[in-house]
């Protein structure tokens, strides 16, 4: 994968990650991106109407489960790049309705491993050199890490917990084995916990944001202690490239900012974002809206990700520190509600908020 590739198509381009990819890609002037999605509740193409009318954006409305469609999408488009985002994406509806993310993590990516395999069989000699096929993963393959020591590299082994993160190990599986059995040119990364604007707010930071604004409660799982490695997604959007245009065929990058925080720290942070930002009545802190819940079944407790392979051989580092990209994030939920509102105003189900009692 040597050569800036013309025309990409990314899965998954109307979510969090997706739509900061196409956002990135177009941007660059380097590629056109054909965007294929479902718009499950998670898919909101508002997130991309900056690129609406651009030459070099196109958007599909497929599911990635439908394999004859897609393959019609790769030859139509003359795809010379897939980008695979497409996914179920929160542990917490992964653990009330596990089905769903088998169908579309792992059938889904599988489907798509079959499109893929015959187009880039279909295509002439030089393009099929230049072909490739980007698998986007998760640390949360790795499962969970003591809060004391330990990171996770390229070499751990993988011992997901939630049906969430088994099913991406099972689609990270399936990737390597189109690869191995079939010649597949394919590489994959597996990043870890992604914050930024355009981040469907039933994710714990987007949620706090929007709650704290609305005056509603902030909910904590059980003591607040377990940890996550936090990175920006627009640092996560060029890593993505670094590993699509450079990344070497067979192998796998962890992407990780450094930038681990417990869960309590990551909302302490936010309130006094917000106190300095948004002042409350009578000088209240935000603070005051913590709640306590009741925890997260199988909870991991800490993530943490060495990048060290991705600085190396890929050259890249992130551009923001967590302290820069939360406060960057929380001035854009400031300013987009209309982004933003609409979406709480709809009936979501599969937070846990609402569903458990304070402990
Ligand atoms: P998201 O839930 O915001 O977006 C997922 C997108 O995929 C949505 O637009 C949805 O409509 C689409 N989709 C779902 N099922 C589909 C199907 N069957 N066919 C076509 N489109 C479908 O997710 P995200 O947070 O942007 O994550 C994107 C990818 O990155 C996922 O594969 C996820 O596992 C991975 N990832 C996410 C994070 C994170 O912190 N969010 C971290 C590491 C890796
Ligand atoms: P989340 O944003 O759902 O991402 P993931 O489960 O993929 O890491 O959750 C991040 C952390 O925040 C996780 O440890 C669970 C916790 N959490 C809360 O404490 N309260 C909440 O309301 C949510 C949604 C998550």
């Amino acid at each position: 994968m040597r050569h800036a590739p013309q025309t990409v198509l990314v899965t998954g381009g109307a979510g969090f990650i997706g739509s900061a990819v196409c956002r990135h890609l177009v941007g660059t002037g380097n590629y056109r991106v054909i965007n294929l999605d479902k718009l499950t509740y998670a898919g909101n193409l508002t997130s991309l109407r900056d690129l609406e009318g651009n030459p070099n954006y196109a958007f599909r409305h497929a599911d990635i489960c439908d394999t004859d469609t897609v393959r019609r999408i790769l030859a139509d488009g003359k795809v010379e790049l897939i980008m695979h985002l497409a996914a179920e994406s929160h542990v917490d509806r992964s653990i009330d309705g596990p089905m769903a993310f088998v169908t579309s993590n792992v059938v889904g990516t599988a489907s798509l491993l079959s499109a893929a395999l015959d187009h880039w069989r279909s295509l002439g000699e030089e393009a099929r050199k230049r072909f490739g096929f980007h698998h986007v993963s998760t640390d949360e393959v790795f499962g969970d890490l003591a809060f004391e020591s330990g990171v996770f590299t390229e070499e751990s082994p993988y011992k997901p917990s939630s049906p969430y993160s088994a099913s991406k190990a099972a689609s990270d599986h399936f990737v390597r084995a189109w690869h191995e059995t079939y010649g597949l040119p394919v590489v994959l990364s597996n990043c870890s916990n992604n914050y930024g604007p355009y981040h469907f707010p039933e994710k714990l930071i987007p949620l706090v944001i929007a709650n704290a604004l609305d005056e509603q409660p902030l909910p904590v799982y059980g003591k607040g202690a377990n940890i996550r490695d936090w990175l920006f997604v627009e640092d996560h959007a060029r890593a993505l490239e670094a590993v699509m245009t450079r990344g070497r065929i067979g192998e796998s990058y962890n992407i990780g900012g450094r930038s681990e925080r417990t869960n309590l720290v990551v909302v302490e942070t936010i309130c006094a974002l917000l106190d300095a930002r948004r002042p409350r009545a009578r000088g209240r802190s935000h603070l005051d809206l913590i709640t306590y819940v009741t925890d997260r079944p199988g909870h991991d407790r800490r993530y943490a990700i060495d990048p060290t392979k991705s600085e190396q051989e890929l050259g890249w580092r992130p551009l923001e520190t967590f302290e820069t990209g939360l406060a960057k994030t929380v001035d854009w939920y400031l300013e987009n509600g209309w982004w933003w509102r609409p979406i709480r105003e709809q009936r979501f189900d599969g937070s846990r908020q609402g569903l458990v009692g304070a402990t």
